[in-house]
């Protein structure tokens, strides 16, 4: 591994999950002509996140990491977008006045599009097909024309991703997320839901406390950490062709860096220590990701710890577990020593979304909501068992009012899954069940501030 990096270097190694691209010469003409496109982001923003992650690792912040499993092409929106932002705005306020802590908001957006699959092929009624890898490779629909792998479709996907971050900058930083709005941003929100109730009690106390801080004498309107808000993107970075087309050189540091995305992160799928995907990512200087399933041995983690982050530069390792809410107290608790013994500074953050997919009654590939919520639950008792801070939480979710996960305030049920099923993947949170979600966590992050979680893990019972 400590060979000379460059950014087609993982070109020499083992690649999993990549497409069958049936035209070479097109695939590399599209990847010719990415390089030449201006960059999403900008290495100082990347840097910044780290820094933010930095205080993640320390204790002193929350990472709330959350959006679709894959965008689509179809549902490019400035209404889903929108939906999308305010709902993961409401989930931020929430965790920070609860925890009394800053929260470090990353979308899973904005380049979100490749995906894994467990079977390269997919079989309905007898046909069998190659299987469906996000909208930047191939089309979901069933048929073996909508399947061929186009290379064209990156293309697409990074002019989806410039539009995309473009409407969340303006979002973030133009006024939409401005503290003083924090009761518009329930506009859109189900009349008289439990989750409504709560949301509107905690926005007034917000507002209480702006306008006392007002009648003090403060002026609200100079101060920039009110009227705007820090919003980073991220997403797993599959397809290595498309990274490498997007890795530049930092002219302020001469560093290179993925300007795709502000993190990315290394699927549980493709984290071999000698395949391509840790040979790309061990040279981008970016805040990165780490998918760790049951699978993952606390050896094998140091090893990768080693080859991802070898001077241990706080804020540029989140180890995002998926074990699923059954194995959790199992496996977690190795991790977590084998690191705190190496003296490795990381964050810790909980994907409760990935281990816990089951198939309903009535046929849907779905997650039910008190698993993921117990997920999440052990997962702080065990970081409050080994002395850890709970970094984070990584969720598949969306604005839109989809019937896709089980359970929830509103108790949805196997039964309604056919309703308003839409995902391009997997099932995700809808609007409700994500702030639902937060609410719960923020109880989680308060207990942790005021020494209350209990620290034993309840392996057994969701
Ligand atoms: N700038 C602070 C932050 O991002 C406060 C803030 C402004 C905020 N707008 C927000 C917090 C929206 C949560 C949601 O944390
Ligand atoms: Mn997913």
């Amino acid at each position: 591994m400590s060979e000379r990096w460059t950014p087609e270097s993982w070109r020499s190694k083992p690649v999993l999950q990549v497409p069958d691209y049936p035209d070479a010469k097109a695939l590399a003409d599209v990847e010719a002509q990415l390089a030449t496109f201006p960059p999403l982001v900008f290495a100082g923003e990347a840097r910044n996140l780290k820094k933010s992650l930095a205080r993640v690792a320390a204790g002193e912040a929350f990472l709330l990491q959350g959006g679709d499993c894959a965008e689509s092409f179809a549902e490019h929106g400035a209404n889903n977008i929108r939906d999308f932002f305010r709902v993961l705005l409401q989930m931020a306020v929430v965790l920070t006045y609860a925890g009394a802590l800053p929260v470090v908001k990353v979308g899973r957006v904005a380049g979100q599009f490749a995906k894994p699959r467990s079977s390269p092929t997919e079989k309905k009624d007898g046909i069998e097909l190659p299987s469906y890898r996000g909208d930047i490779v191939n089309d979901a629909a069933f048929t073996a024309e909508a399947r061929v792998p186009d290379p064209r479709r990156q293309l697409m996907a990074y002019r989806q991703s410039a539009a995309t971050l473009n409407l969340l900058r303006a979002f973030a930083t133009g006024g939409f997320a401005n503290l003083g709005s924090v009761h518009q941003w329930m506009l859109g929100f189900l009349k008289d839901s439990q989750q409504s109730r709560r949301y509107k009690e905690l926005a007034d106390r917000i507002s209480d406390a702006l306008n006392f801080m007002r009648a003090c004498g403060l002026d609200l309107e100079s101060h920039p950490e009110l009227r705007a808000t820090d919003f980073y993107t991220s997403h797993e970075a599959l397809l290595l062709g498309y990274e490498q087309a997007f890795t530049r050189v930092d002219s302020t540091t001469g560093d290179w860096y993925a300007t795709s995305g502000h993190m990315l992160w290394i699927g549980d799928r493709t984290r071999q220590l000698d395949h391509g995907h840790v040979e790309y990512f061990r040279g981008i200087r970016n805040p990165i990701g780490l998918k760790c399933g049951p699978s993952l041995k606390p050896d094998e983690l140091l090893k990768l710890i080693d080859i991802l982050n070898p001077e241990n530069e706080p804020g540029r390792l989140t180890l995002i577990n998926r074990f699923g809410a059954d194995k959790v107290a199992e496996h977690l608790p190795h991790l977590i020593r084998a690191v705190k013994r190496e003296g490795k500074v990381v964050v810790w953050s909980c994907d409760p979304m990935h281990g816990n997919t089951i198939t309903s009654t009535t046929g849907y590939k779905t997650r039910p909501f008190d698993r993921i919520l117990s997920e999440v639950k052990t997962f702080f008792a065990v970081h409050a068992a080994e002395g850890t801070h709970p970094g984070g939480v990584h969720l598949e979710m969306t604005g839109q009012n989809v019937t896709e996960c089980i359970g929830g305030a509103r108790a949805i049920t196997d039964e309604d899954l056919n309703d308003r099923y839409h995902t391009a993947c997997d099932p995700r949170l809808n609007a409700e069940q994500s702030i639902d979600m937060a609410f719960l966590i923020a109880e989680l992050l308060k207990n942790e501030r005021d020494g209350k979680v209990k620290p034993i893990p309840a392996v057994a019972g969701f």
